[in-house]
């Protein structure tokens, strides 16, 4: 079977951990490699986080370094959410062994200009070091497939009543990625707050070795934010799994083609993706907006990885 070849961007964070656990783990993806960028936490962070995760995971991946902070603004990080360090609580080993220092741009350039086929590129946090790659190497984006992202919503947001955080961090490279040219997936709040793993199901992933063992408590000190809200969600939802998941298996989505703008103006619609459902601007569509997700379907694909790869028992 031939498997899709894709670079991924991320920032993590919990929600990102669960999602490189699916990308590493499963044998659809030959990820060329995973840069780290600022969101969830600085840039010094998520990219340790990131080395981290695929030591524990005894995976040889190609790692980048991304930019400290977005075009234009400084960092508003997530650490309410994920913690002063990122994975607050995650007891996987943190004296570790850093790799050669890249950063994320050259690691982009050189992979995307060497692949003799196309590369998809699955962003999970701010669009900081996609925008820059964009910007710097027009000539290459007819070698990129899709970018997948999660990021958006086609109603409210999660960081200001309009916007999402991962455009909210970085509006301006957001519009720079949806002005691109590239097709691009919007996997945004509209179905990654139905890809929920219930608090039901922790216990379940726990018992599945090593890998499980990691996979829940991360999910339990991720659920500790959503336990703080007053919206329920008997669980967590796991945002960043979904553009994972779609570049595994598209078909347990559903979403529709449409024109979306980037708000990077309004006073309170900043980072706002506006999507032209009545297609009122009469713009070329550049987006598919997913909406429904098969929830089932999705955390089996976790489940099924994981135990495919069950280790001795983590310890914790
Ligand atoms: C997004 O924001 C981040 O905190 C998560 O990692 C996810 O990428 C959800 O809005
Ligand atoms: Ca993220």
């Amino acid at each position: 079977m031939k498997k899709r070849k894709v670079i991924i961007d991320c920032d993590p964070g919990y929600d990102d951990a669960i999602a490189l656990i699916l990308a590493l783990l499963n044998d659809k993806l030959d990820i060329k490699a995973i840069n780290a960028t600022a969101g969830n936490q600085t840039v010094d962070k998520t990219y340790k986080n990131l080395i981290r995760i695929c030591n524990y995971l005894n995976k040889n991946v190609r790692i980048g370094k991304g930019v400290v902070k977005p075009l234009f603004s400084e960092l508003s990080d997530a650490s309410h959410v994920h913690g002063k360090t990122g994975l607050d609580g995650v007891n996987i080993p943190n004296d570790i062994e850093m790799p050669k220092l890249e950063t994320s741009i050259d690691v982009m350039k050189n992979i995307i200009e060497t692949s003799t086929e196309k590369i998809t590129i699955i962003a999970i946090g701010p669009l900081t070091n996609i925008a820059l790659f964009i910007i710097n190497y027009p000539d290459l984006l007819n070698q990129i497939d899709e970018i997948i992202i999660m990021g958006g919503s086609s109603f409210i947001g999660n960081r200001t009543p309009s916007a999402e955080f991962n455009i909210h961090a970085d509006a301006e490279a957001a519009r720079i990625v949806f002005e691109s040219g590239v097709p691009v997936i919007m996997a945004g709040l509209d179905v990654t707050e139905k890809s929920l793993i219930y608090e039901s199901e922790f216990d379940e992933i726990a018992k599945l070795g090593k890998n499980g063992m990691f996979a829940a408590e991360i999910l339990r000190n991720y659920n500790k934010f959503y336990l703080t809200l007053e919206e329920k969600f008997n669980g967590v939802p796991v945002h960043d799994i979904c553009a994972v998941g779609y570049a595994i298996d598209s078909s347990i989505f559903e979403g529709k083609e449409y024109h979306v703008d980037i708000e990077c103006e309004g006073k309170y619609t900043y980072g706002r993706t506006v999507v032209d459902f009545k297609n009122r601007l009469k713009k070329e569509k550049n987006v598919k907006v997913l909406f429904e997700v098969d929830r089932d379907k999705l955390v089996k694909m976790l489940i099924d990885e994981i135990k495919s790869e069950n280790g001795e028992v983590y310890n914790a």
